[in-house]
Parts: structure tokens; sequence; C-alpha cells
């Protein structure tokens, strides 16, 4: 019997992923397109905290609008506010890997951050940054309507859910967001893993508990 390559890579015991047929219904309108066009330059021009003084330019986010999942870091950094993209510098190329991992692709996911500007050498955001700038991220996550956030480190996790729970507390379960219960999965961040890399299999449980969440 000849064996075709899913069946093969199996049999020797290597997971075989594919990408799911996109749902018709999630993929933007051109209503809906048009609303993400107007806010993507509406973020570019924001003024509405101090961290506009000192960027380089807004990190609006990367990746497929109809994408089922939703990636969410902290806040841009140097690599980030140069290049206007999340997650392009050592962490970032971590976080590709992470989502590689996953069976996904940067391309087939979307990431963005919880603020849009980069804080002054990397410190965390300050509430009143974070109250400007969530009004975008939410939108965002309307527009996408994603089957599940991963909320990238602490920061994100604790600002999207409203909580100042800790890593321990908040990593190994599954959280809902917003009105409409998306599920969400807090991941270490890749920076950390970066420094503790005996973290990393956290991370894939974490994942397998998204997987579990979204099937
Ligand atoms: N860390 C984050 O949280 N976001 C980025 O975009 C880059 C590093």
């Amino acid at each position: 019997m000849l064996l075709d390559r899913k069946d093969t890579l199996q049999k020797i015991g290597i997971d075989v992923y594919h990408q799911r047929k996109k749902d018709a219904a999630k993929k933007l309108n051109s209503n809906q397109a048009d609303v993400w066009k107007a806010l993507e330059k509406n973020v570019s021009s924001c003024q509405k905290c101090s961290l506009h003084e000192s960027r380089t330019q807004t990190v609006f986010g990367v990746g497929d609008t109809n994408a089922d999942w939703l990636f969410i870091g902290e806040a841009p950094g140097k690599d980030e506010d140069i290049k206007g993209e999340p997650f392009v510098g050592r962490a970032g190329r971590l976080l590709n890997e992470i989502i590689f991992a996953s069976g996904l692709t940067r391309e087939s996911v979307f990431i963005a951050n919880i603020l849009k500007c980069r804080p002054p050498n990397n410190r965390d955001p300050h509430q009143e940054e974070v109250e400007s700038c969530f009004v975008y991220l939410k939108k965002q996550i309307e527009l996408i309507n994603p089957k599940i956030i991963i909320a990238v480190g602490k920061i994100a996790a604790q600002q999207l859910l409203n909580t100042d729970q800790t890593m321990a507390d908040l990593r190994g379960s599954i959280h809902s967001f917003g009105k409409k219960d998306i599920p969400l999965v807090v991941i270490y961040h890749p920076a950390y893993l970066l420094r503790s890399p005996t973290q990393k299999s956290k991370v894939w449980s974490d994942i397998v508990l998204a997987k579990e969440s979204i099937n």
C-alpha cells in the first residue's frame, strides 16, 4: 500500500498539522476592512499620551486580520520602534519559533501589543498609557474576532484580564476575554524565556491547552 507524506510522518511519530480552511464568515467584509484601515491611520497619528513624543513610529500589529490566533504582547521595544512591527528582535525570533512549533506561521496569526508605542528605555507601561491605547486593541480584537487570544507575558495578561495576579496564578488555565468570552491563555514572555530557558517546556503545555480550548 502506498503511504502519503502525512501517513508516513505520523507512522514515525511526527505530529502533522495542517492549516484549517478559513471560516468564510470570519473574513473582514469591506466595511470592516475600511474600519480597520481608518483605525490604522488613527493609530499612526495618535497623540493621546506622551509616548508619541519619544516614538520613532507606532506599531499597529502584523499578520492575518482573519486569524484564529491572536498573540498580544506588552509594548514595542527598540527594534520594533525602528521597524514598525511587533516582536522583531531576539524575543520576536523566539516567539516565531513558538508560533511555528504550534503548527502555525507568523503570517497566519495576528500579533499585536497592549501599547502601540515604545515606552522609553522599555520601562513598564503606565496605567494612563494603557487606558489611552486599549481602545485601539479592543477594536482590533473585535474585528479579528479570534478563536483564541494568547497573552504573551505578565503585563499583557494582567491588562487583558484586569488583574494583578502573578504568572504562577495566571498560566496553566483557560481564561476568557470580553463580552464574547474569547478563550485566553497566558504564556511566558519570550524575553523571560531567553533568560530562563528551562521554562520553555511550560510554554508548550500552555499551547497544548490553547489548542484544546479551540478544538
Ligand atoms: N516585547 C513585546 O512585548 N512586544 C514586542 O513587540 C516586542 C517585545
